[in-house]
């Protein structure tokens, strides 16, 4: 189970890499990478991507790279705070979902997560649960900035997730400053609980905020905005020079090898410097 896979990750000091896709082209990319490396990685999809298709078509999207490319691959729903969406997702068969009810008081936050988890667990499915704020946007969903006190974290962690994501003024989307980074936070976070500890906005930052990230507790790294980059580079690379043009067939294969190749740059790294010779 991804919870079991997790909770390893925090103990060896070393991260799952967790790409945001929302096509089938760049779940495939994900998987190539993960069996590539031989290093499991989790396939995450945006409440908005679920809220515009239904379940169905991203689950099969899925299941088809889980099955014809790498079958170590898991499905997560990326920040949601639509119950309903949430519980389509779990029995849709997911392999894990987010409640992010960060921009709630903690009463509320806490009090939503644990009939969220009642489900989940029920149905086999984990749970990562949000305190603190990550600001910017990740598609659709927006957190106002706040950084996750110790007295939260605790509050939160005792409602039993998964795993659970740190507001530290980490950013989705790029980062015009860093100076909003409050690593303390974070290394407070995991002094306070054992769960594996979730990095929001990974694009943009680096390996050695990767590895402090990782000392700190953190198990799981979110990746989306370097993997959108990456359609910018394929829809380039596959336009014919005379007239603007696009090859499909191009196009795809360039999005698949693009996604492969960013994918497995972050899983080497997240597996930690132990594994600096690129074997795992
Ligand atoms: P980035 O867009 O900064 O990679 O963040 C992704 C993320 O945290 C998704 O939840």
């Amino acid at each position: 189970m991804v919870s079991e896979l997790l909770r390893a990750a925090r103990y060896e000091k070393t991260a799952i890499a967790a790409f945001n896709c929302s096509a089938f082209d760049s779940m495939a990319g994900v998987a190539m990478a993960a069996k590539e490396s031989g290093v499991p990685v989790i396939i995450q999809t945006s409440a908005a991507l679920v809220a515009t298709l239904g379940t169905a078509l991203p689950k099969g999207w899925f299941d088809l790279v889980k099955k014809h490319i790498c079958s170590d691959c898991y499905l997560h729903l990326d920040h949601c705070q639509d119950l309903v969406l949430l519980k389509n997702c779990i029995d849709a068969g997911w392999d894990m979902v987010m409640y992010d009810g960060s921009a709630d008081k903690i009463e509320d936050n806490c009090r939503n997560i644990t009939a969220v988890i009642a489900y989940a667990h029920k149905n086999n499915v984990a749970v990562e649960g949000e305190v603190g704020g990550v600001m910017g946007e990740e598609s659709g969903s927006k957190s106002s900035n706040a950084y996750a006190s110790a007295r939260d974290v605790s509050m939160l962690a005792q409602c039993g997730p998964d795993c659970l994501a740190i507001g530290f003024g980490n950013v989705h989307g790029s980062y015009k400053t860093k100076e909003t980074l409050n690593w303390d936070v974070l290394v407070q976070a995991g002094k306070t609980t054992e769960l594996p500890l979730v990095l929001h906005g990974g694009s943009g930052l680096t390996d050695t905020e990767f590895f402090k990230a990782i000392d700190a507790g953190c198990a799981k790294i979110n990746i989306s905005t370097e993997l959108k980059r990456v359609y910018a580079k394929a829809v380039k690379n596959s336009t014919t020079s005379m007239e603007v043009v696009i090859q499909p067939l191009k196009l795809h294969s360039e999005l698949m090898q693009l996604t492969m190749e960013t994918a497995l740059n972050f899983i080497t790294i997240f597996r930690g410097r132990k594994n600096a010779n690129g074997k795992f």
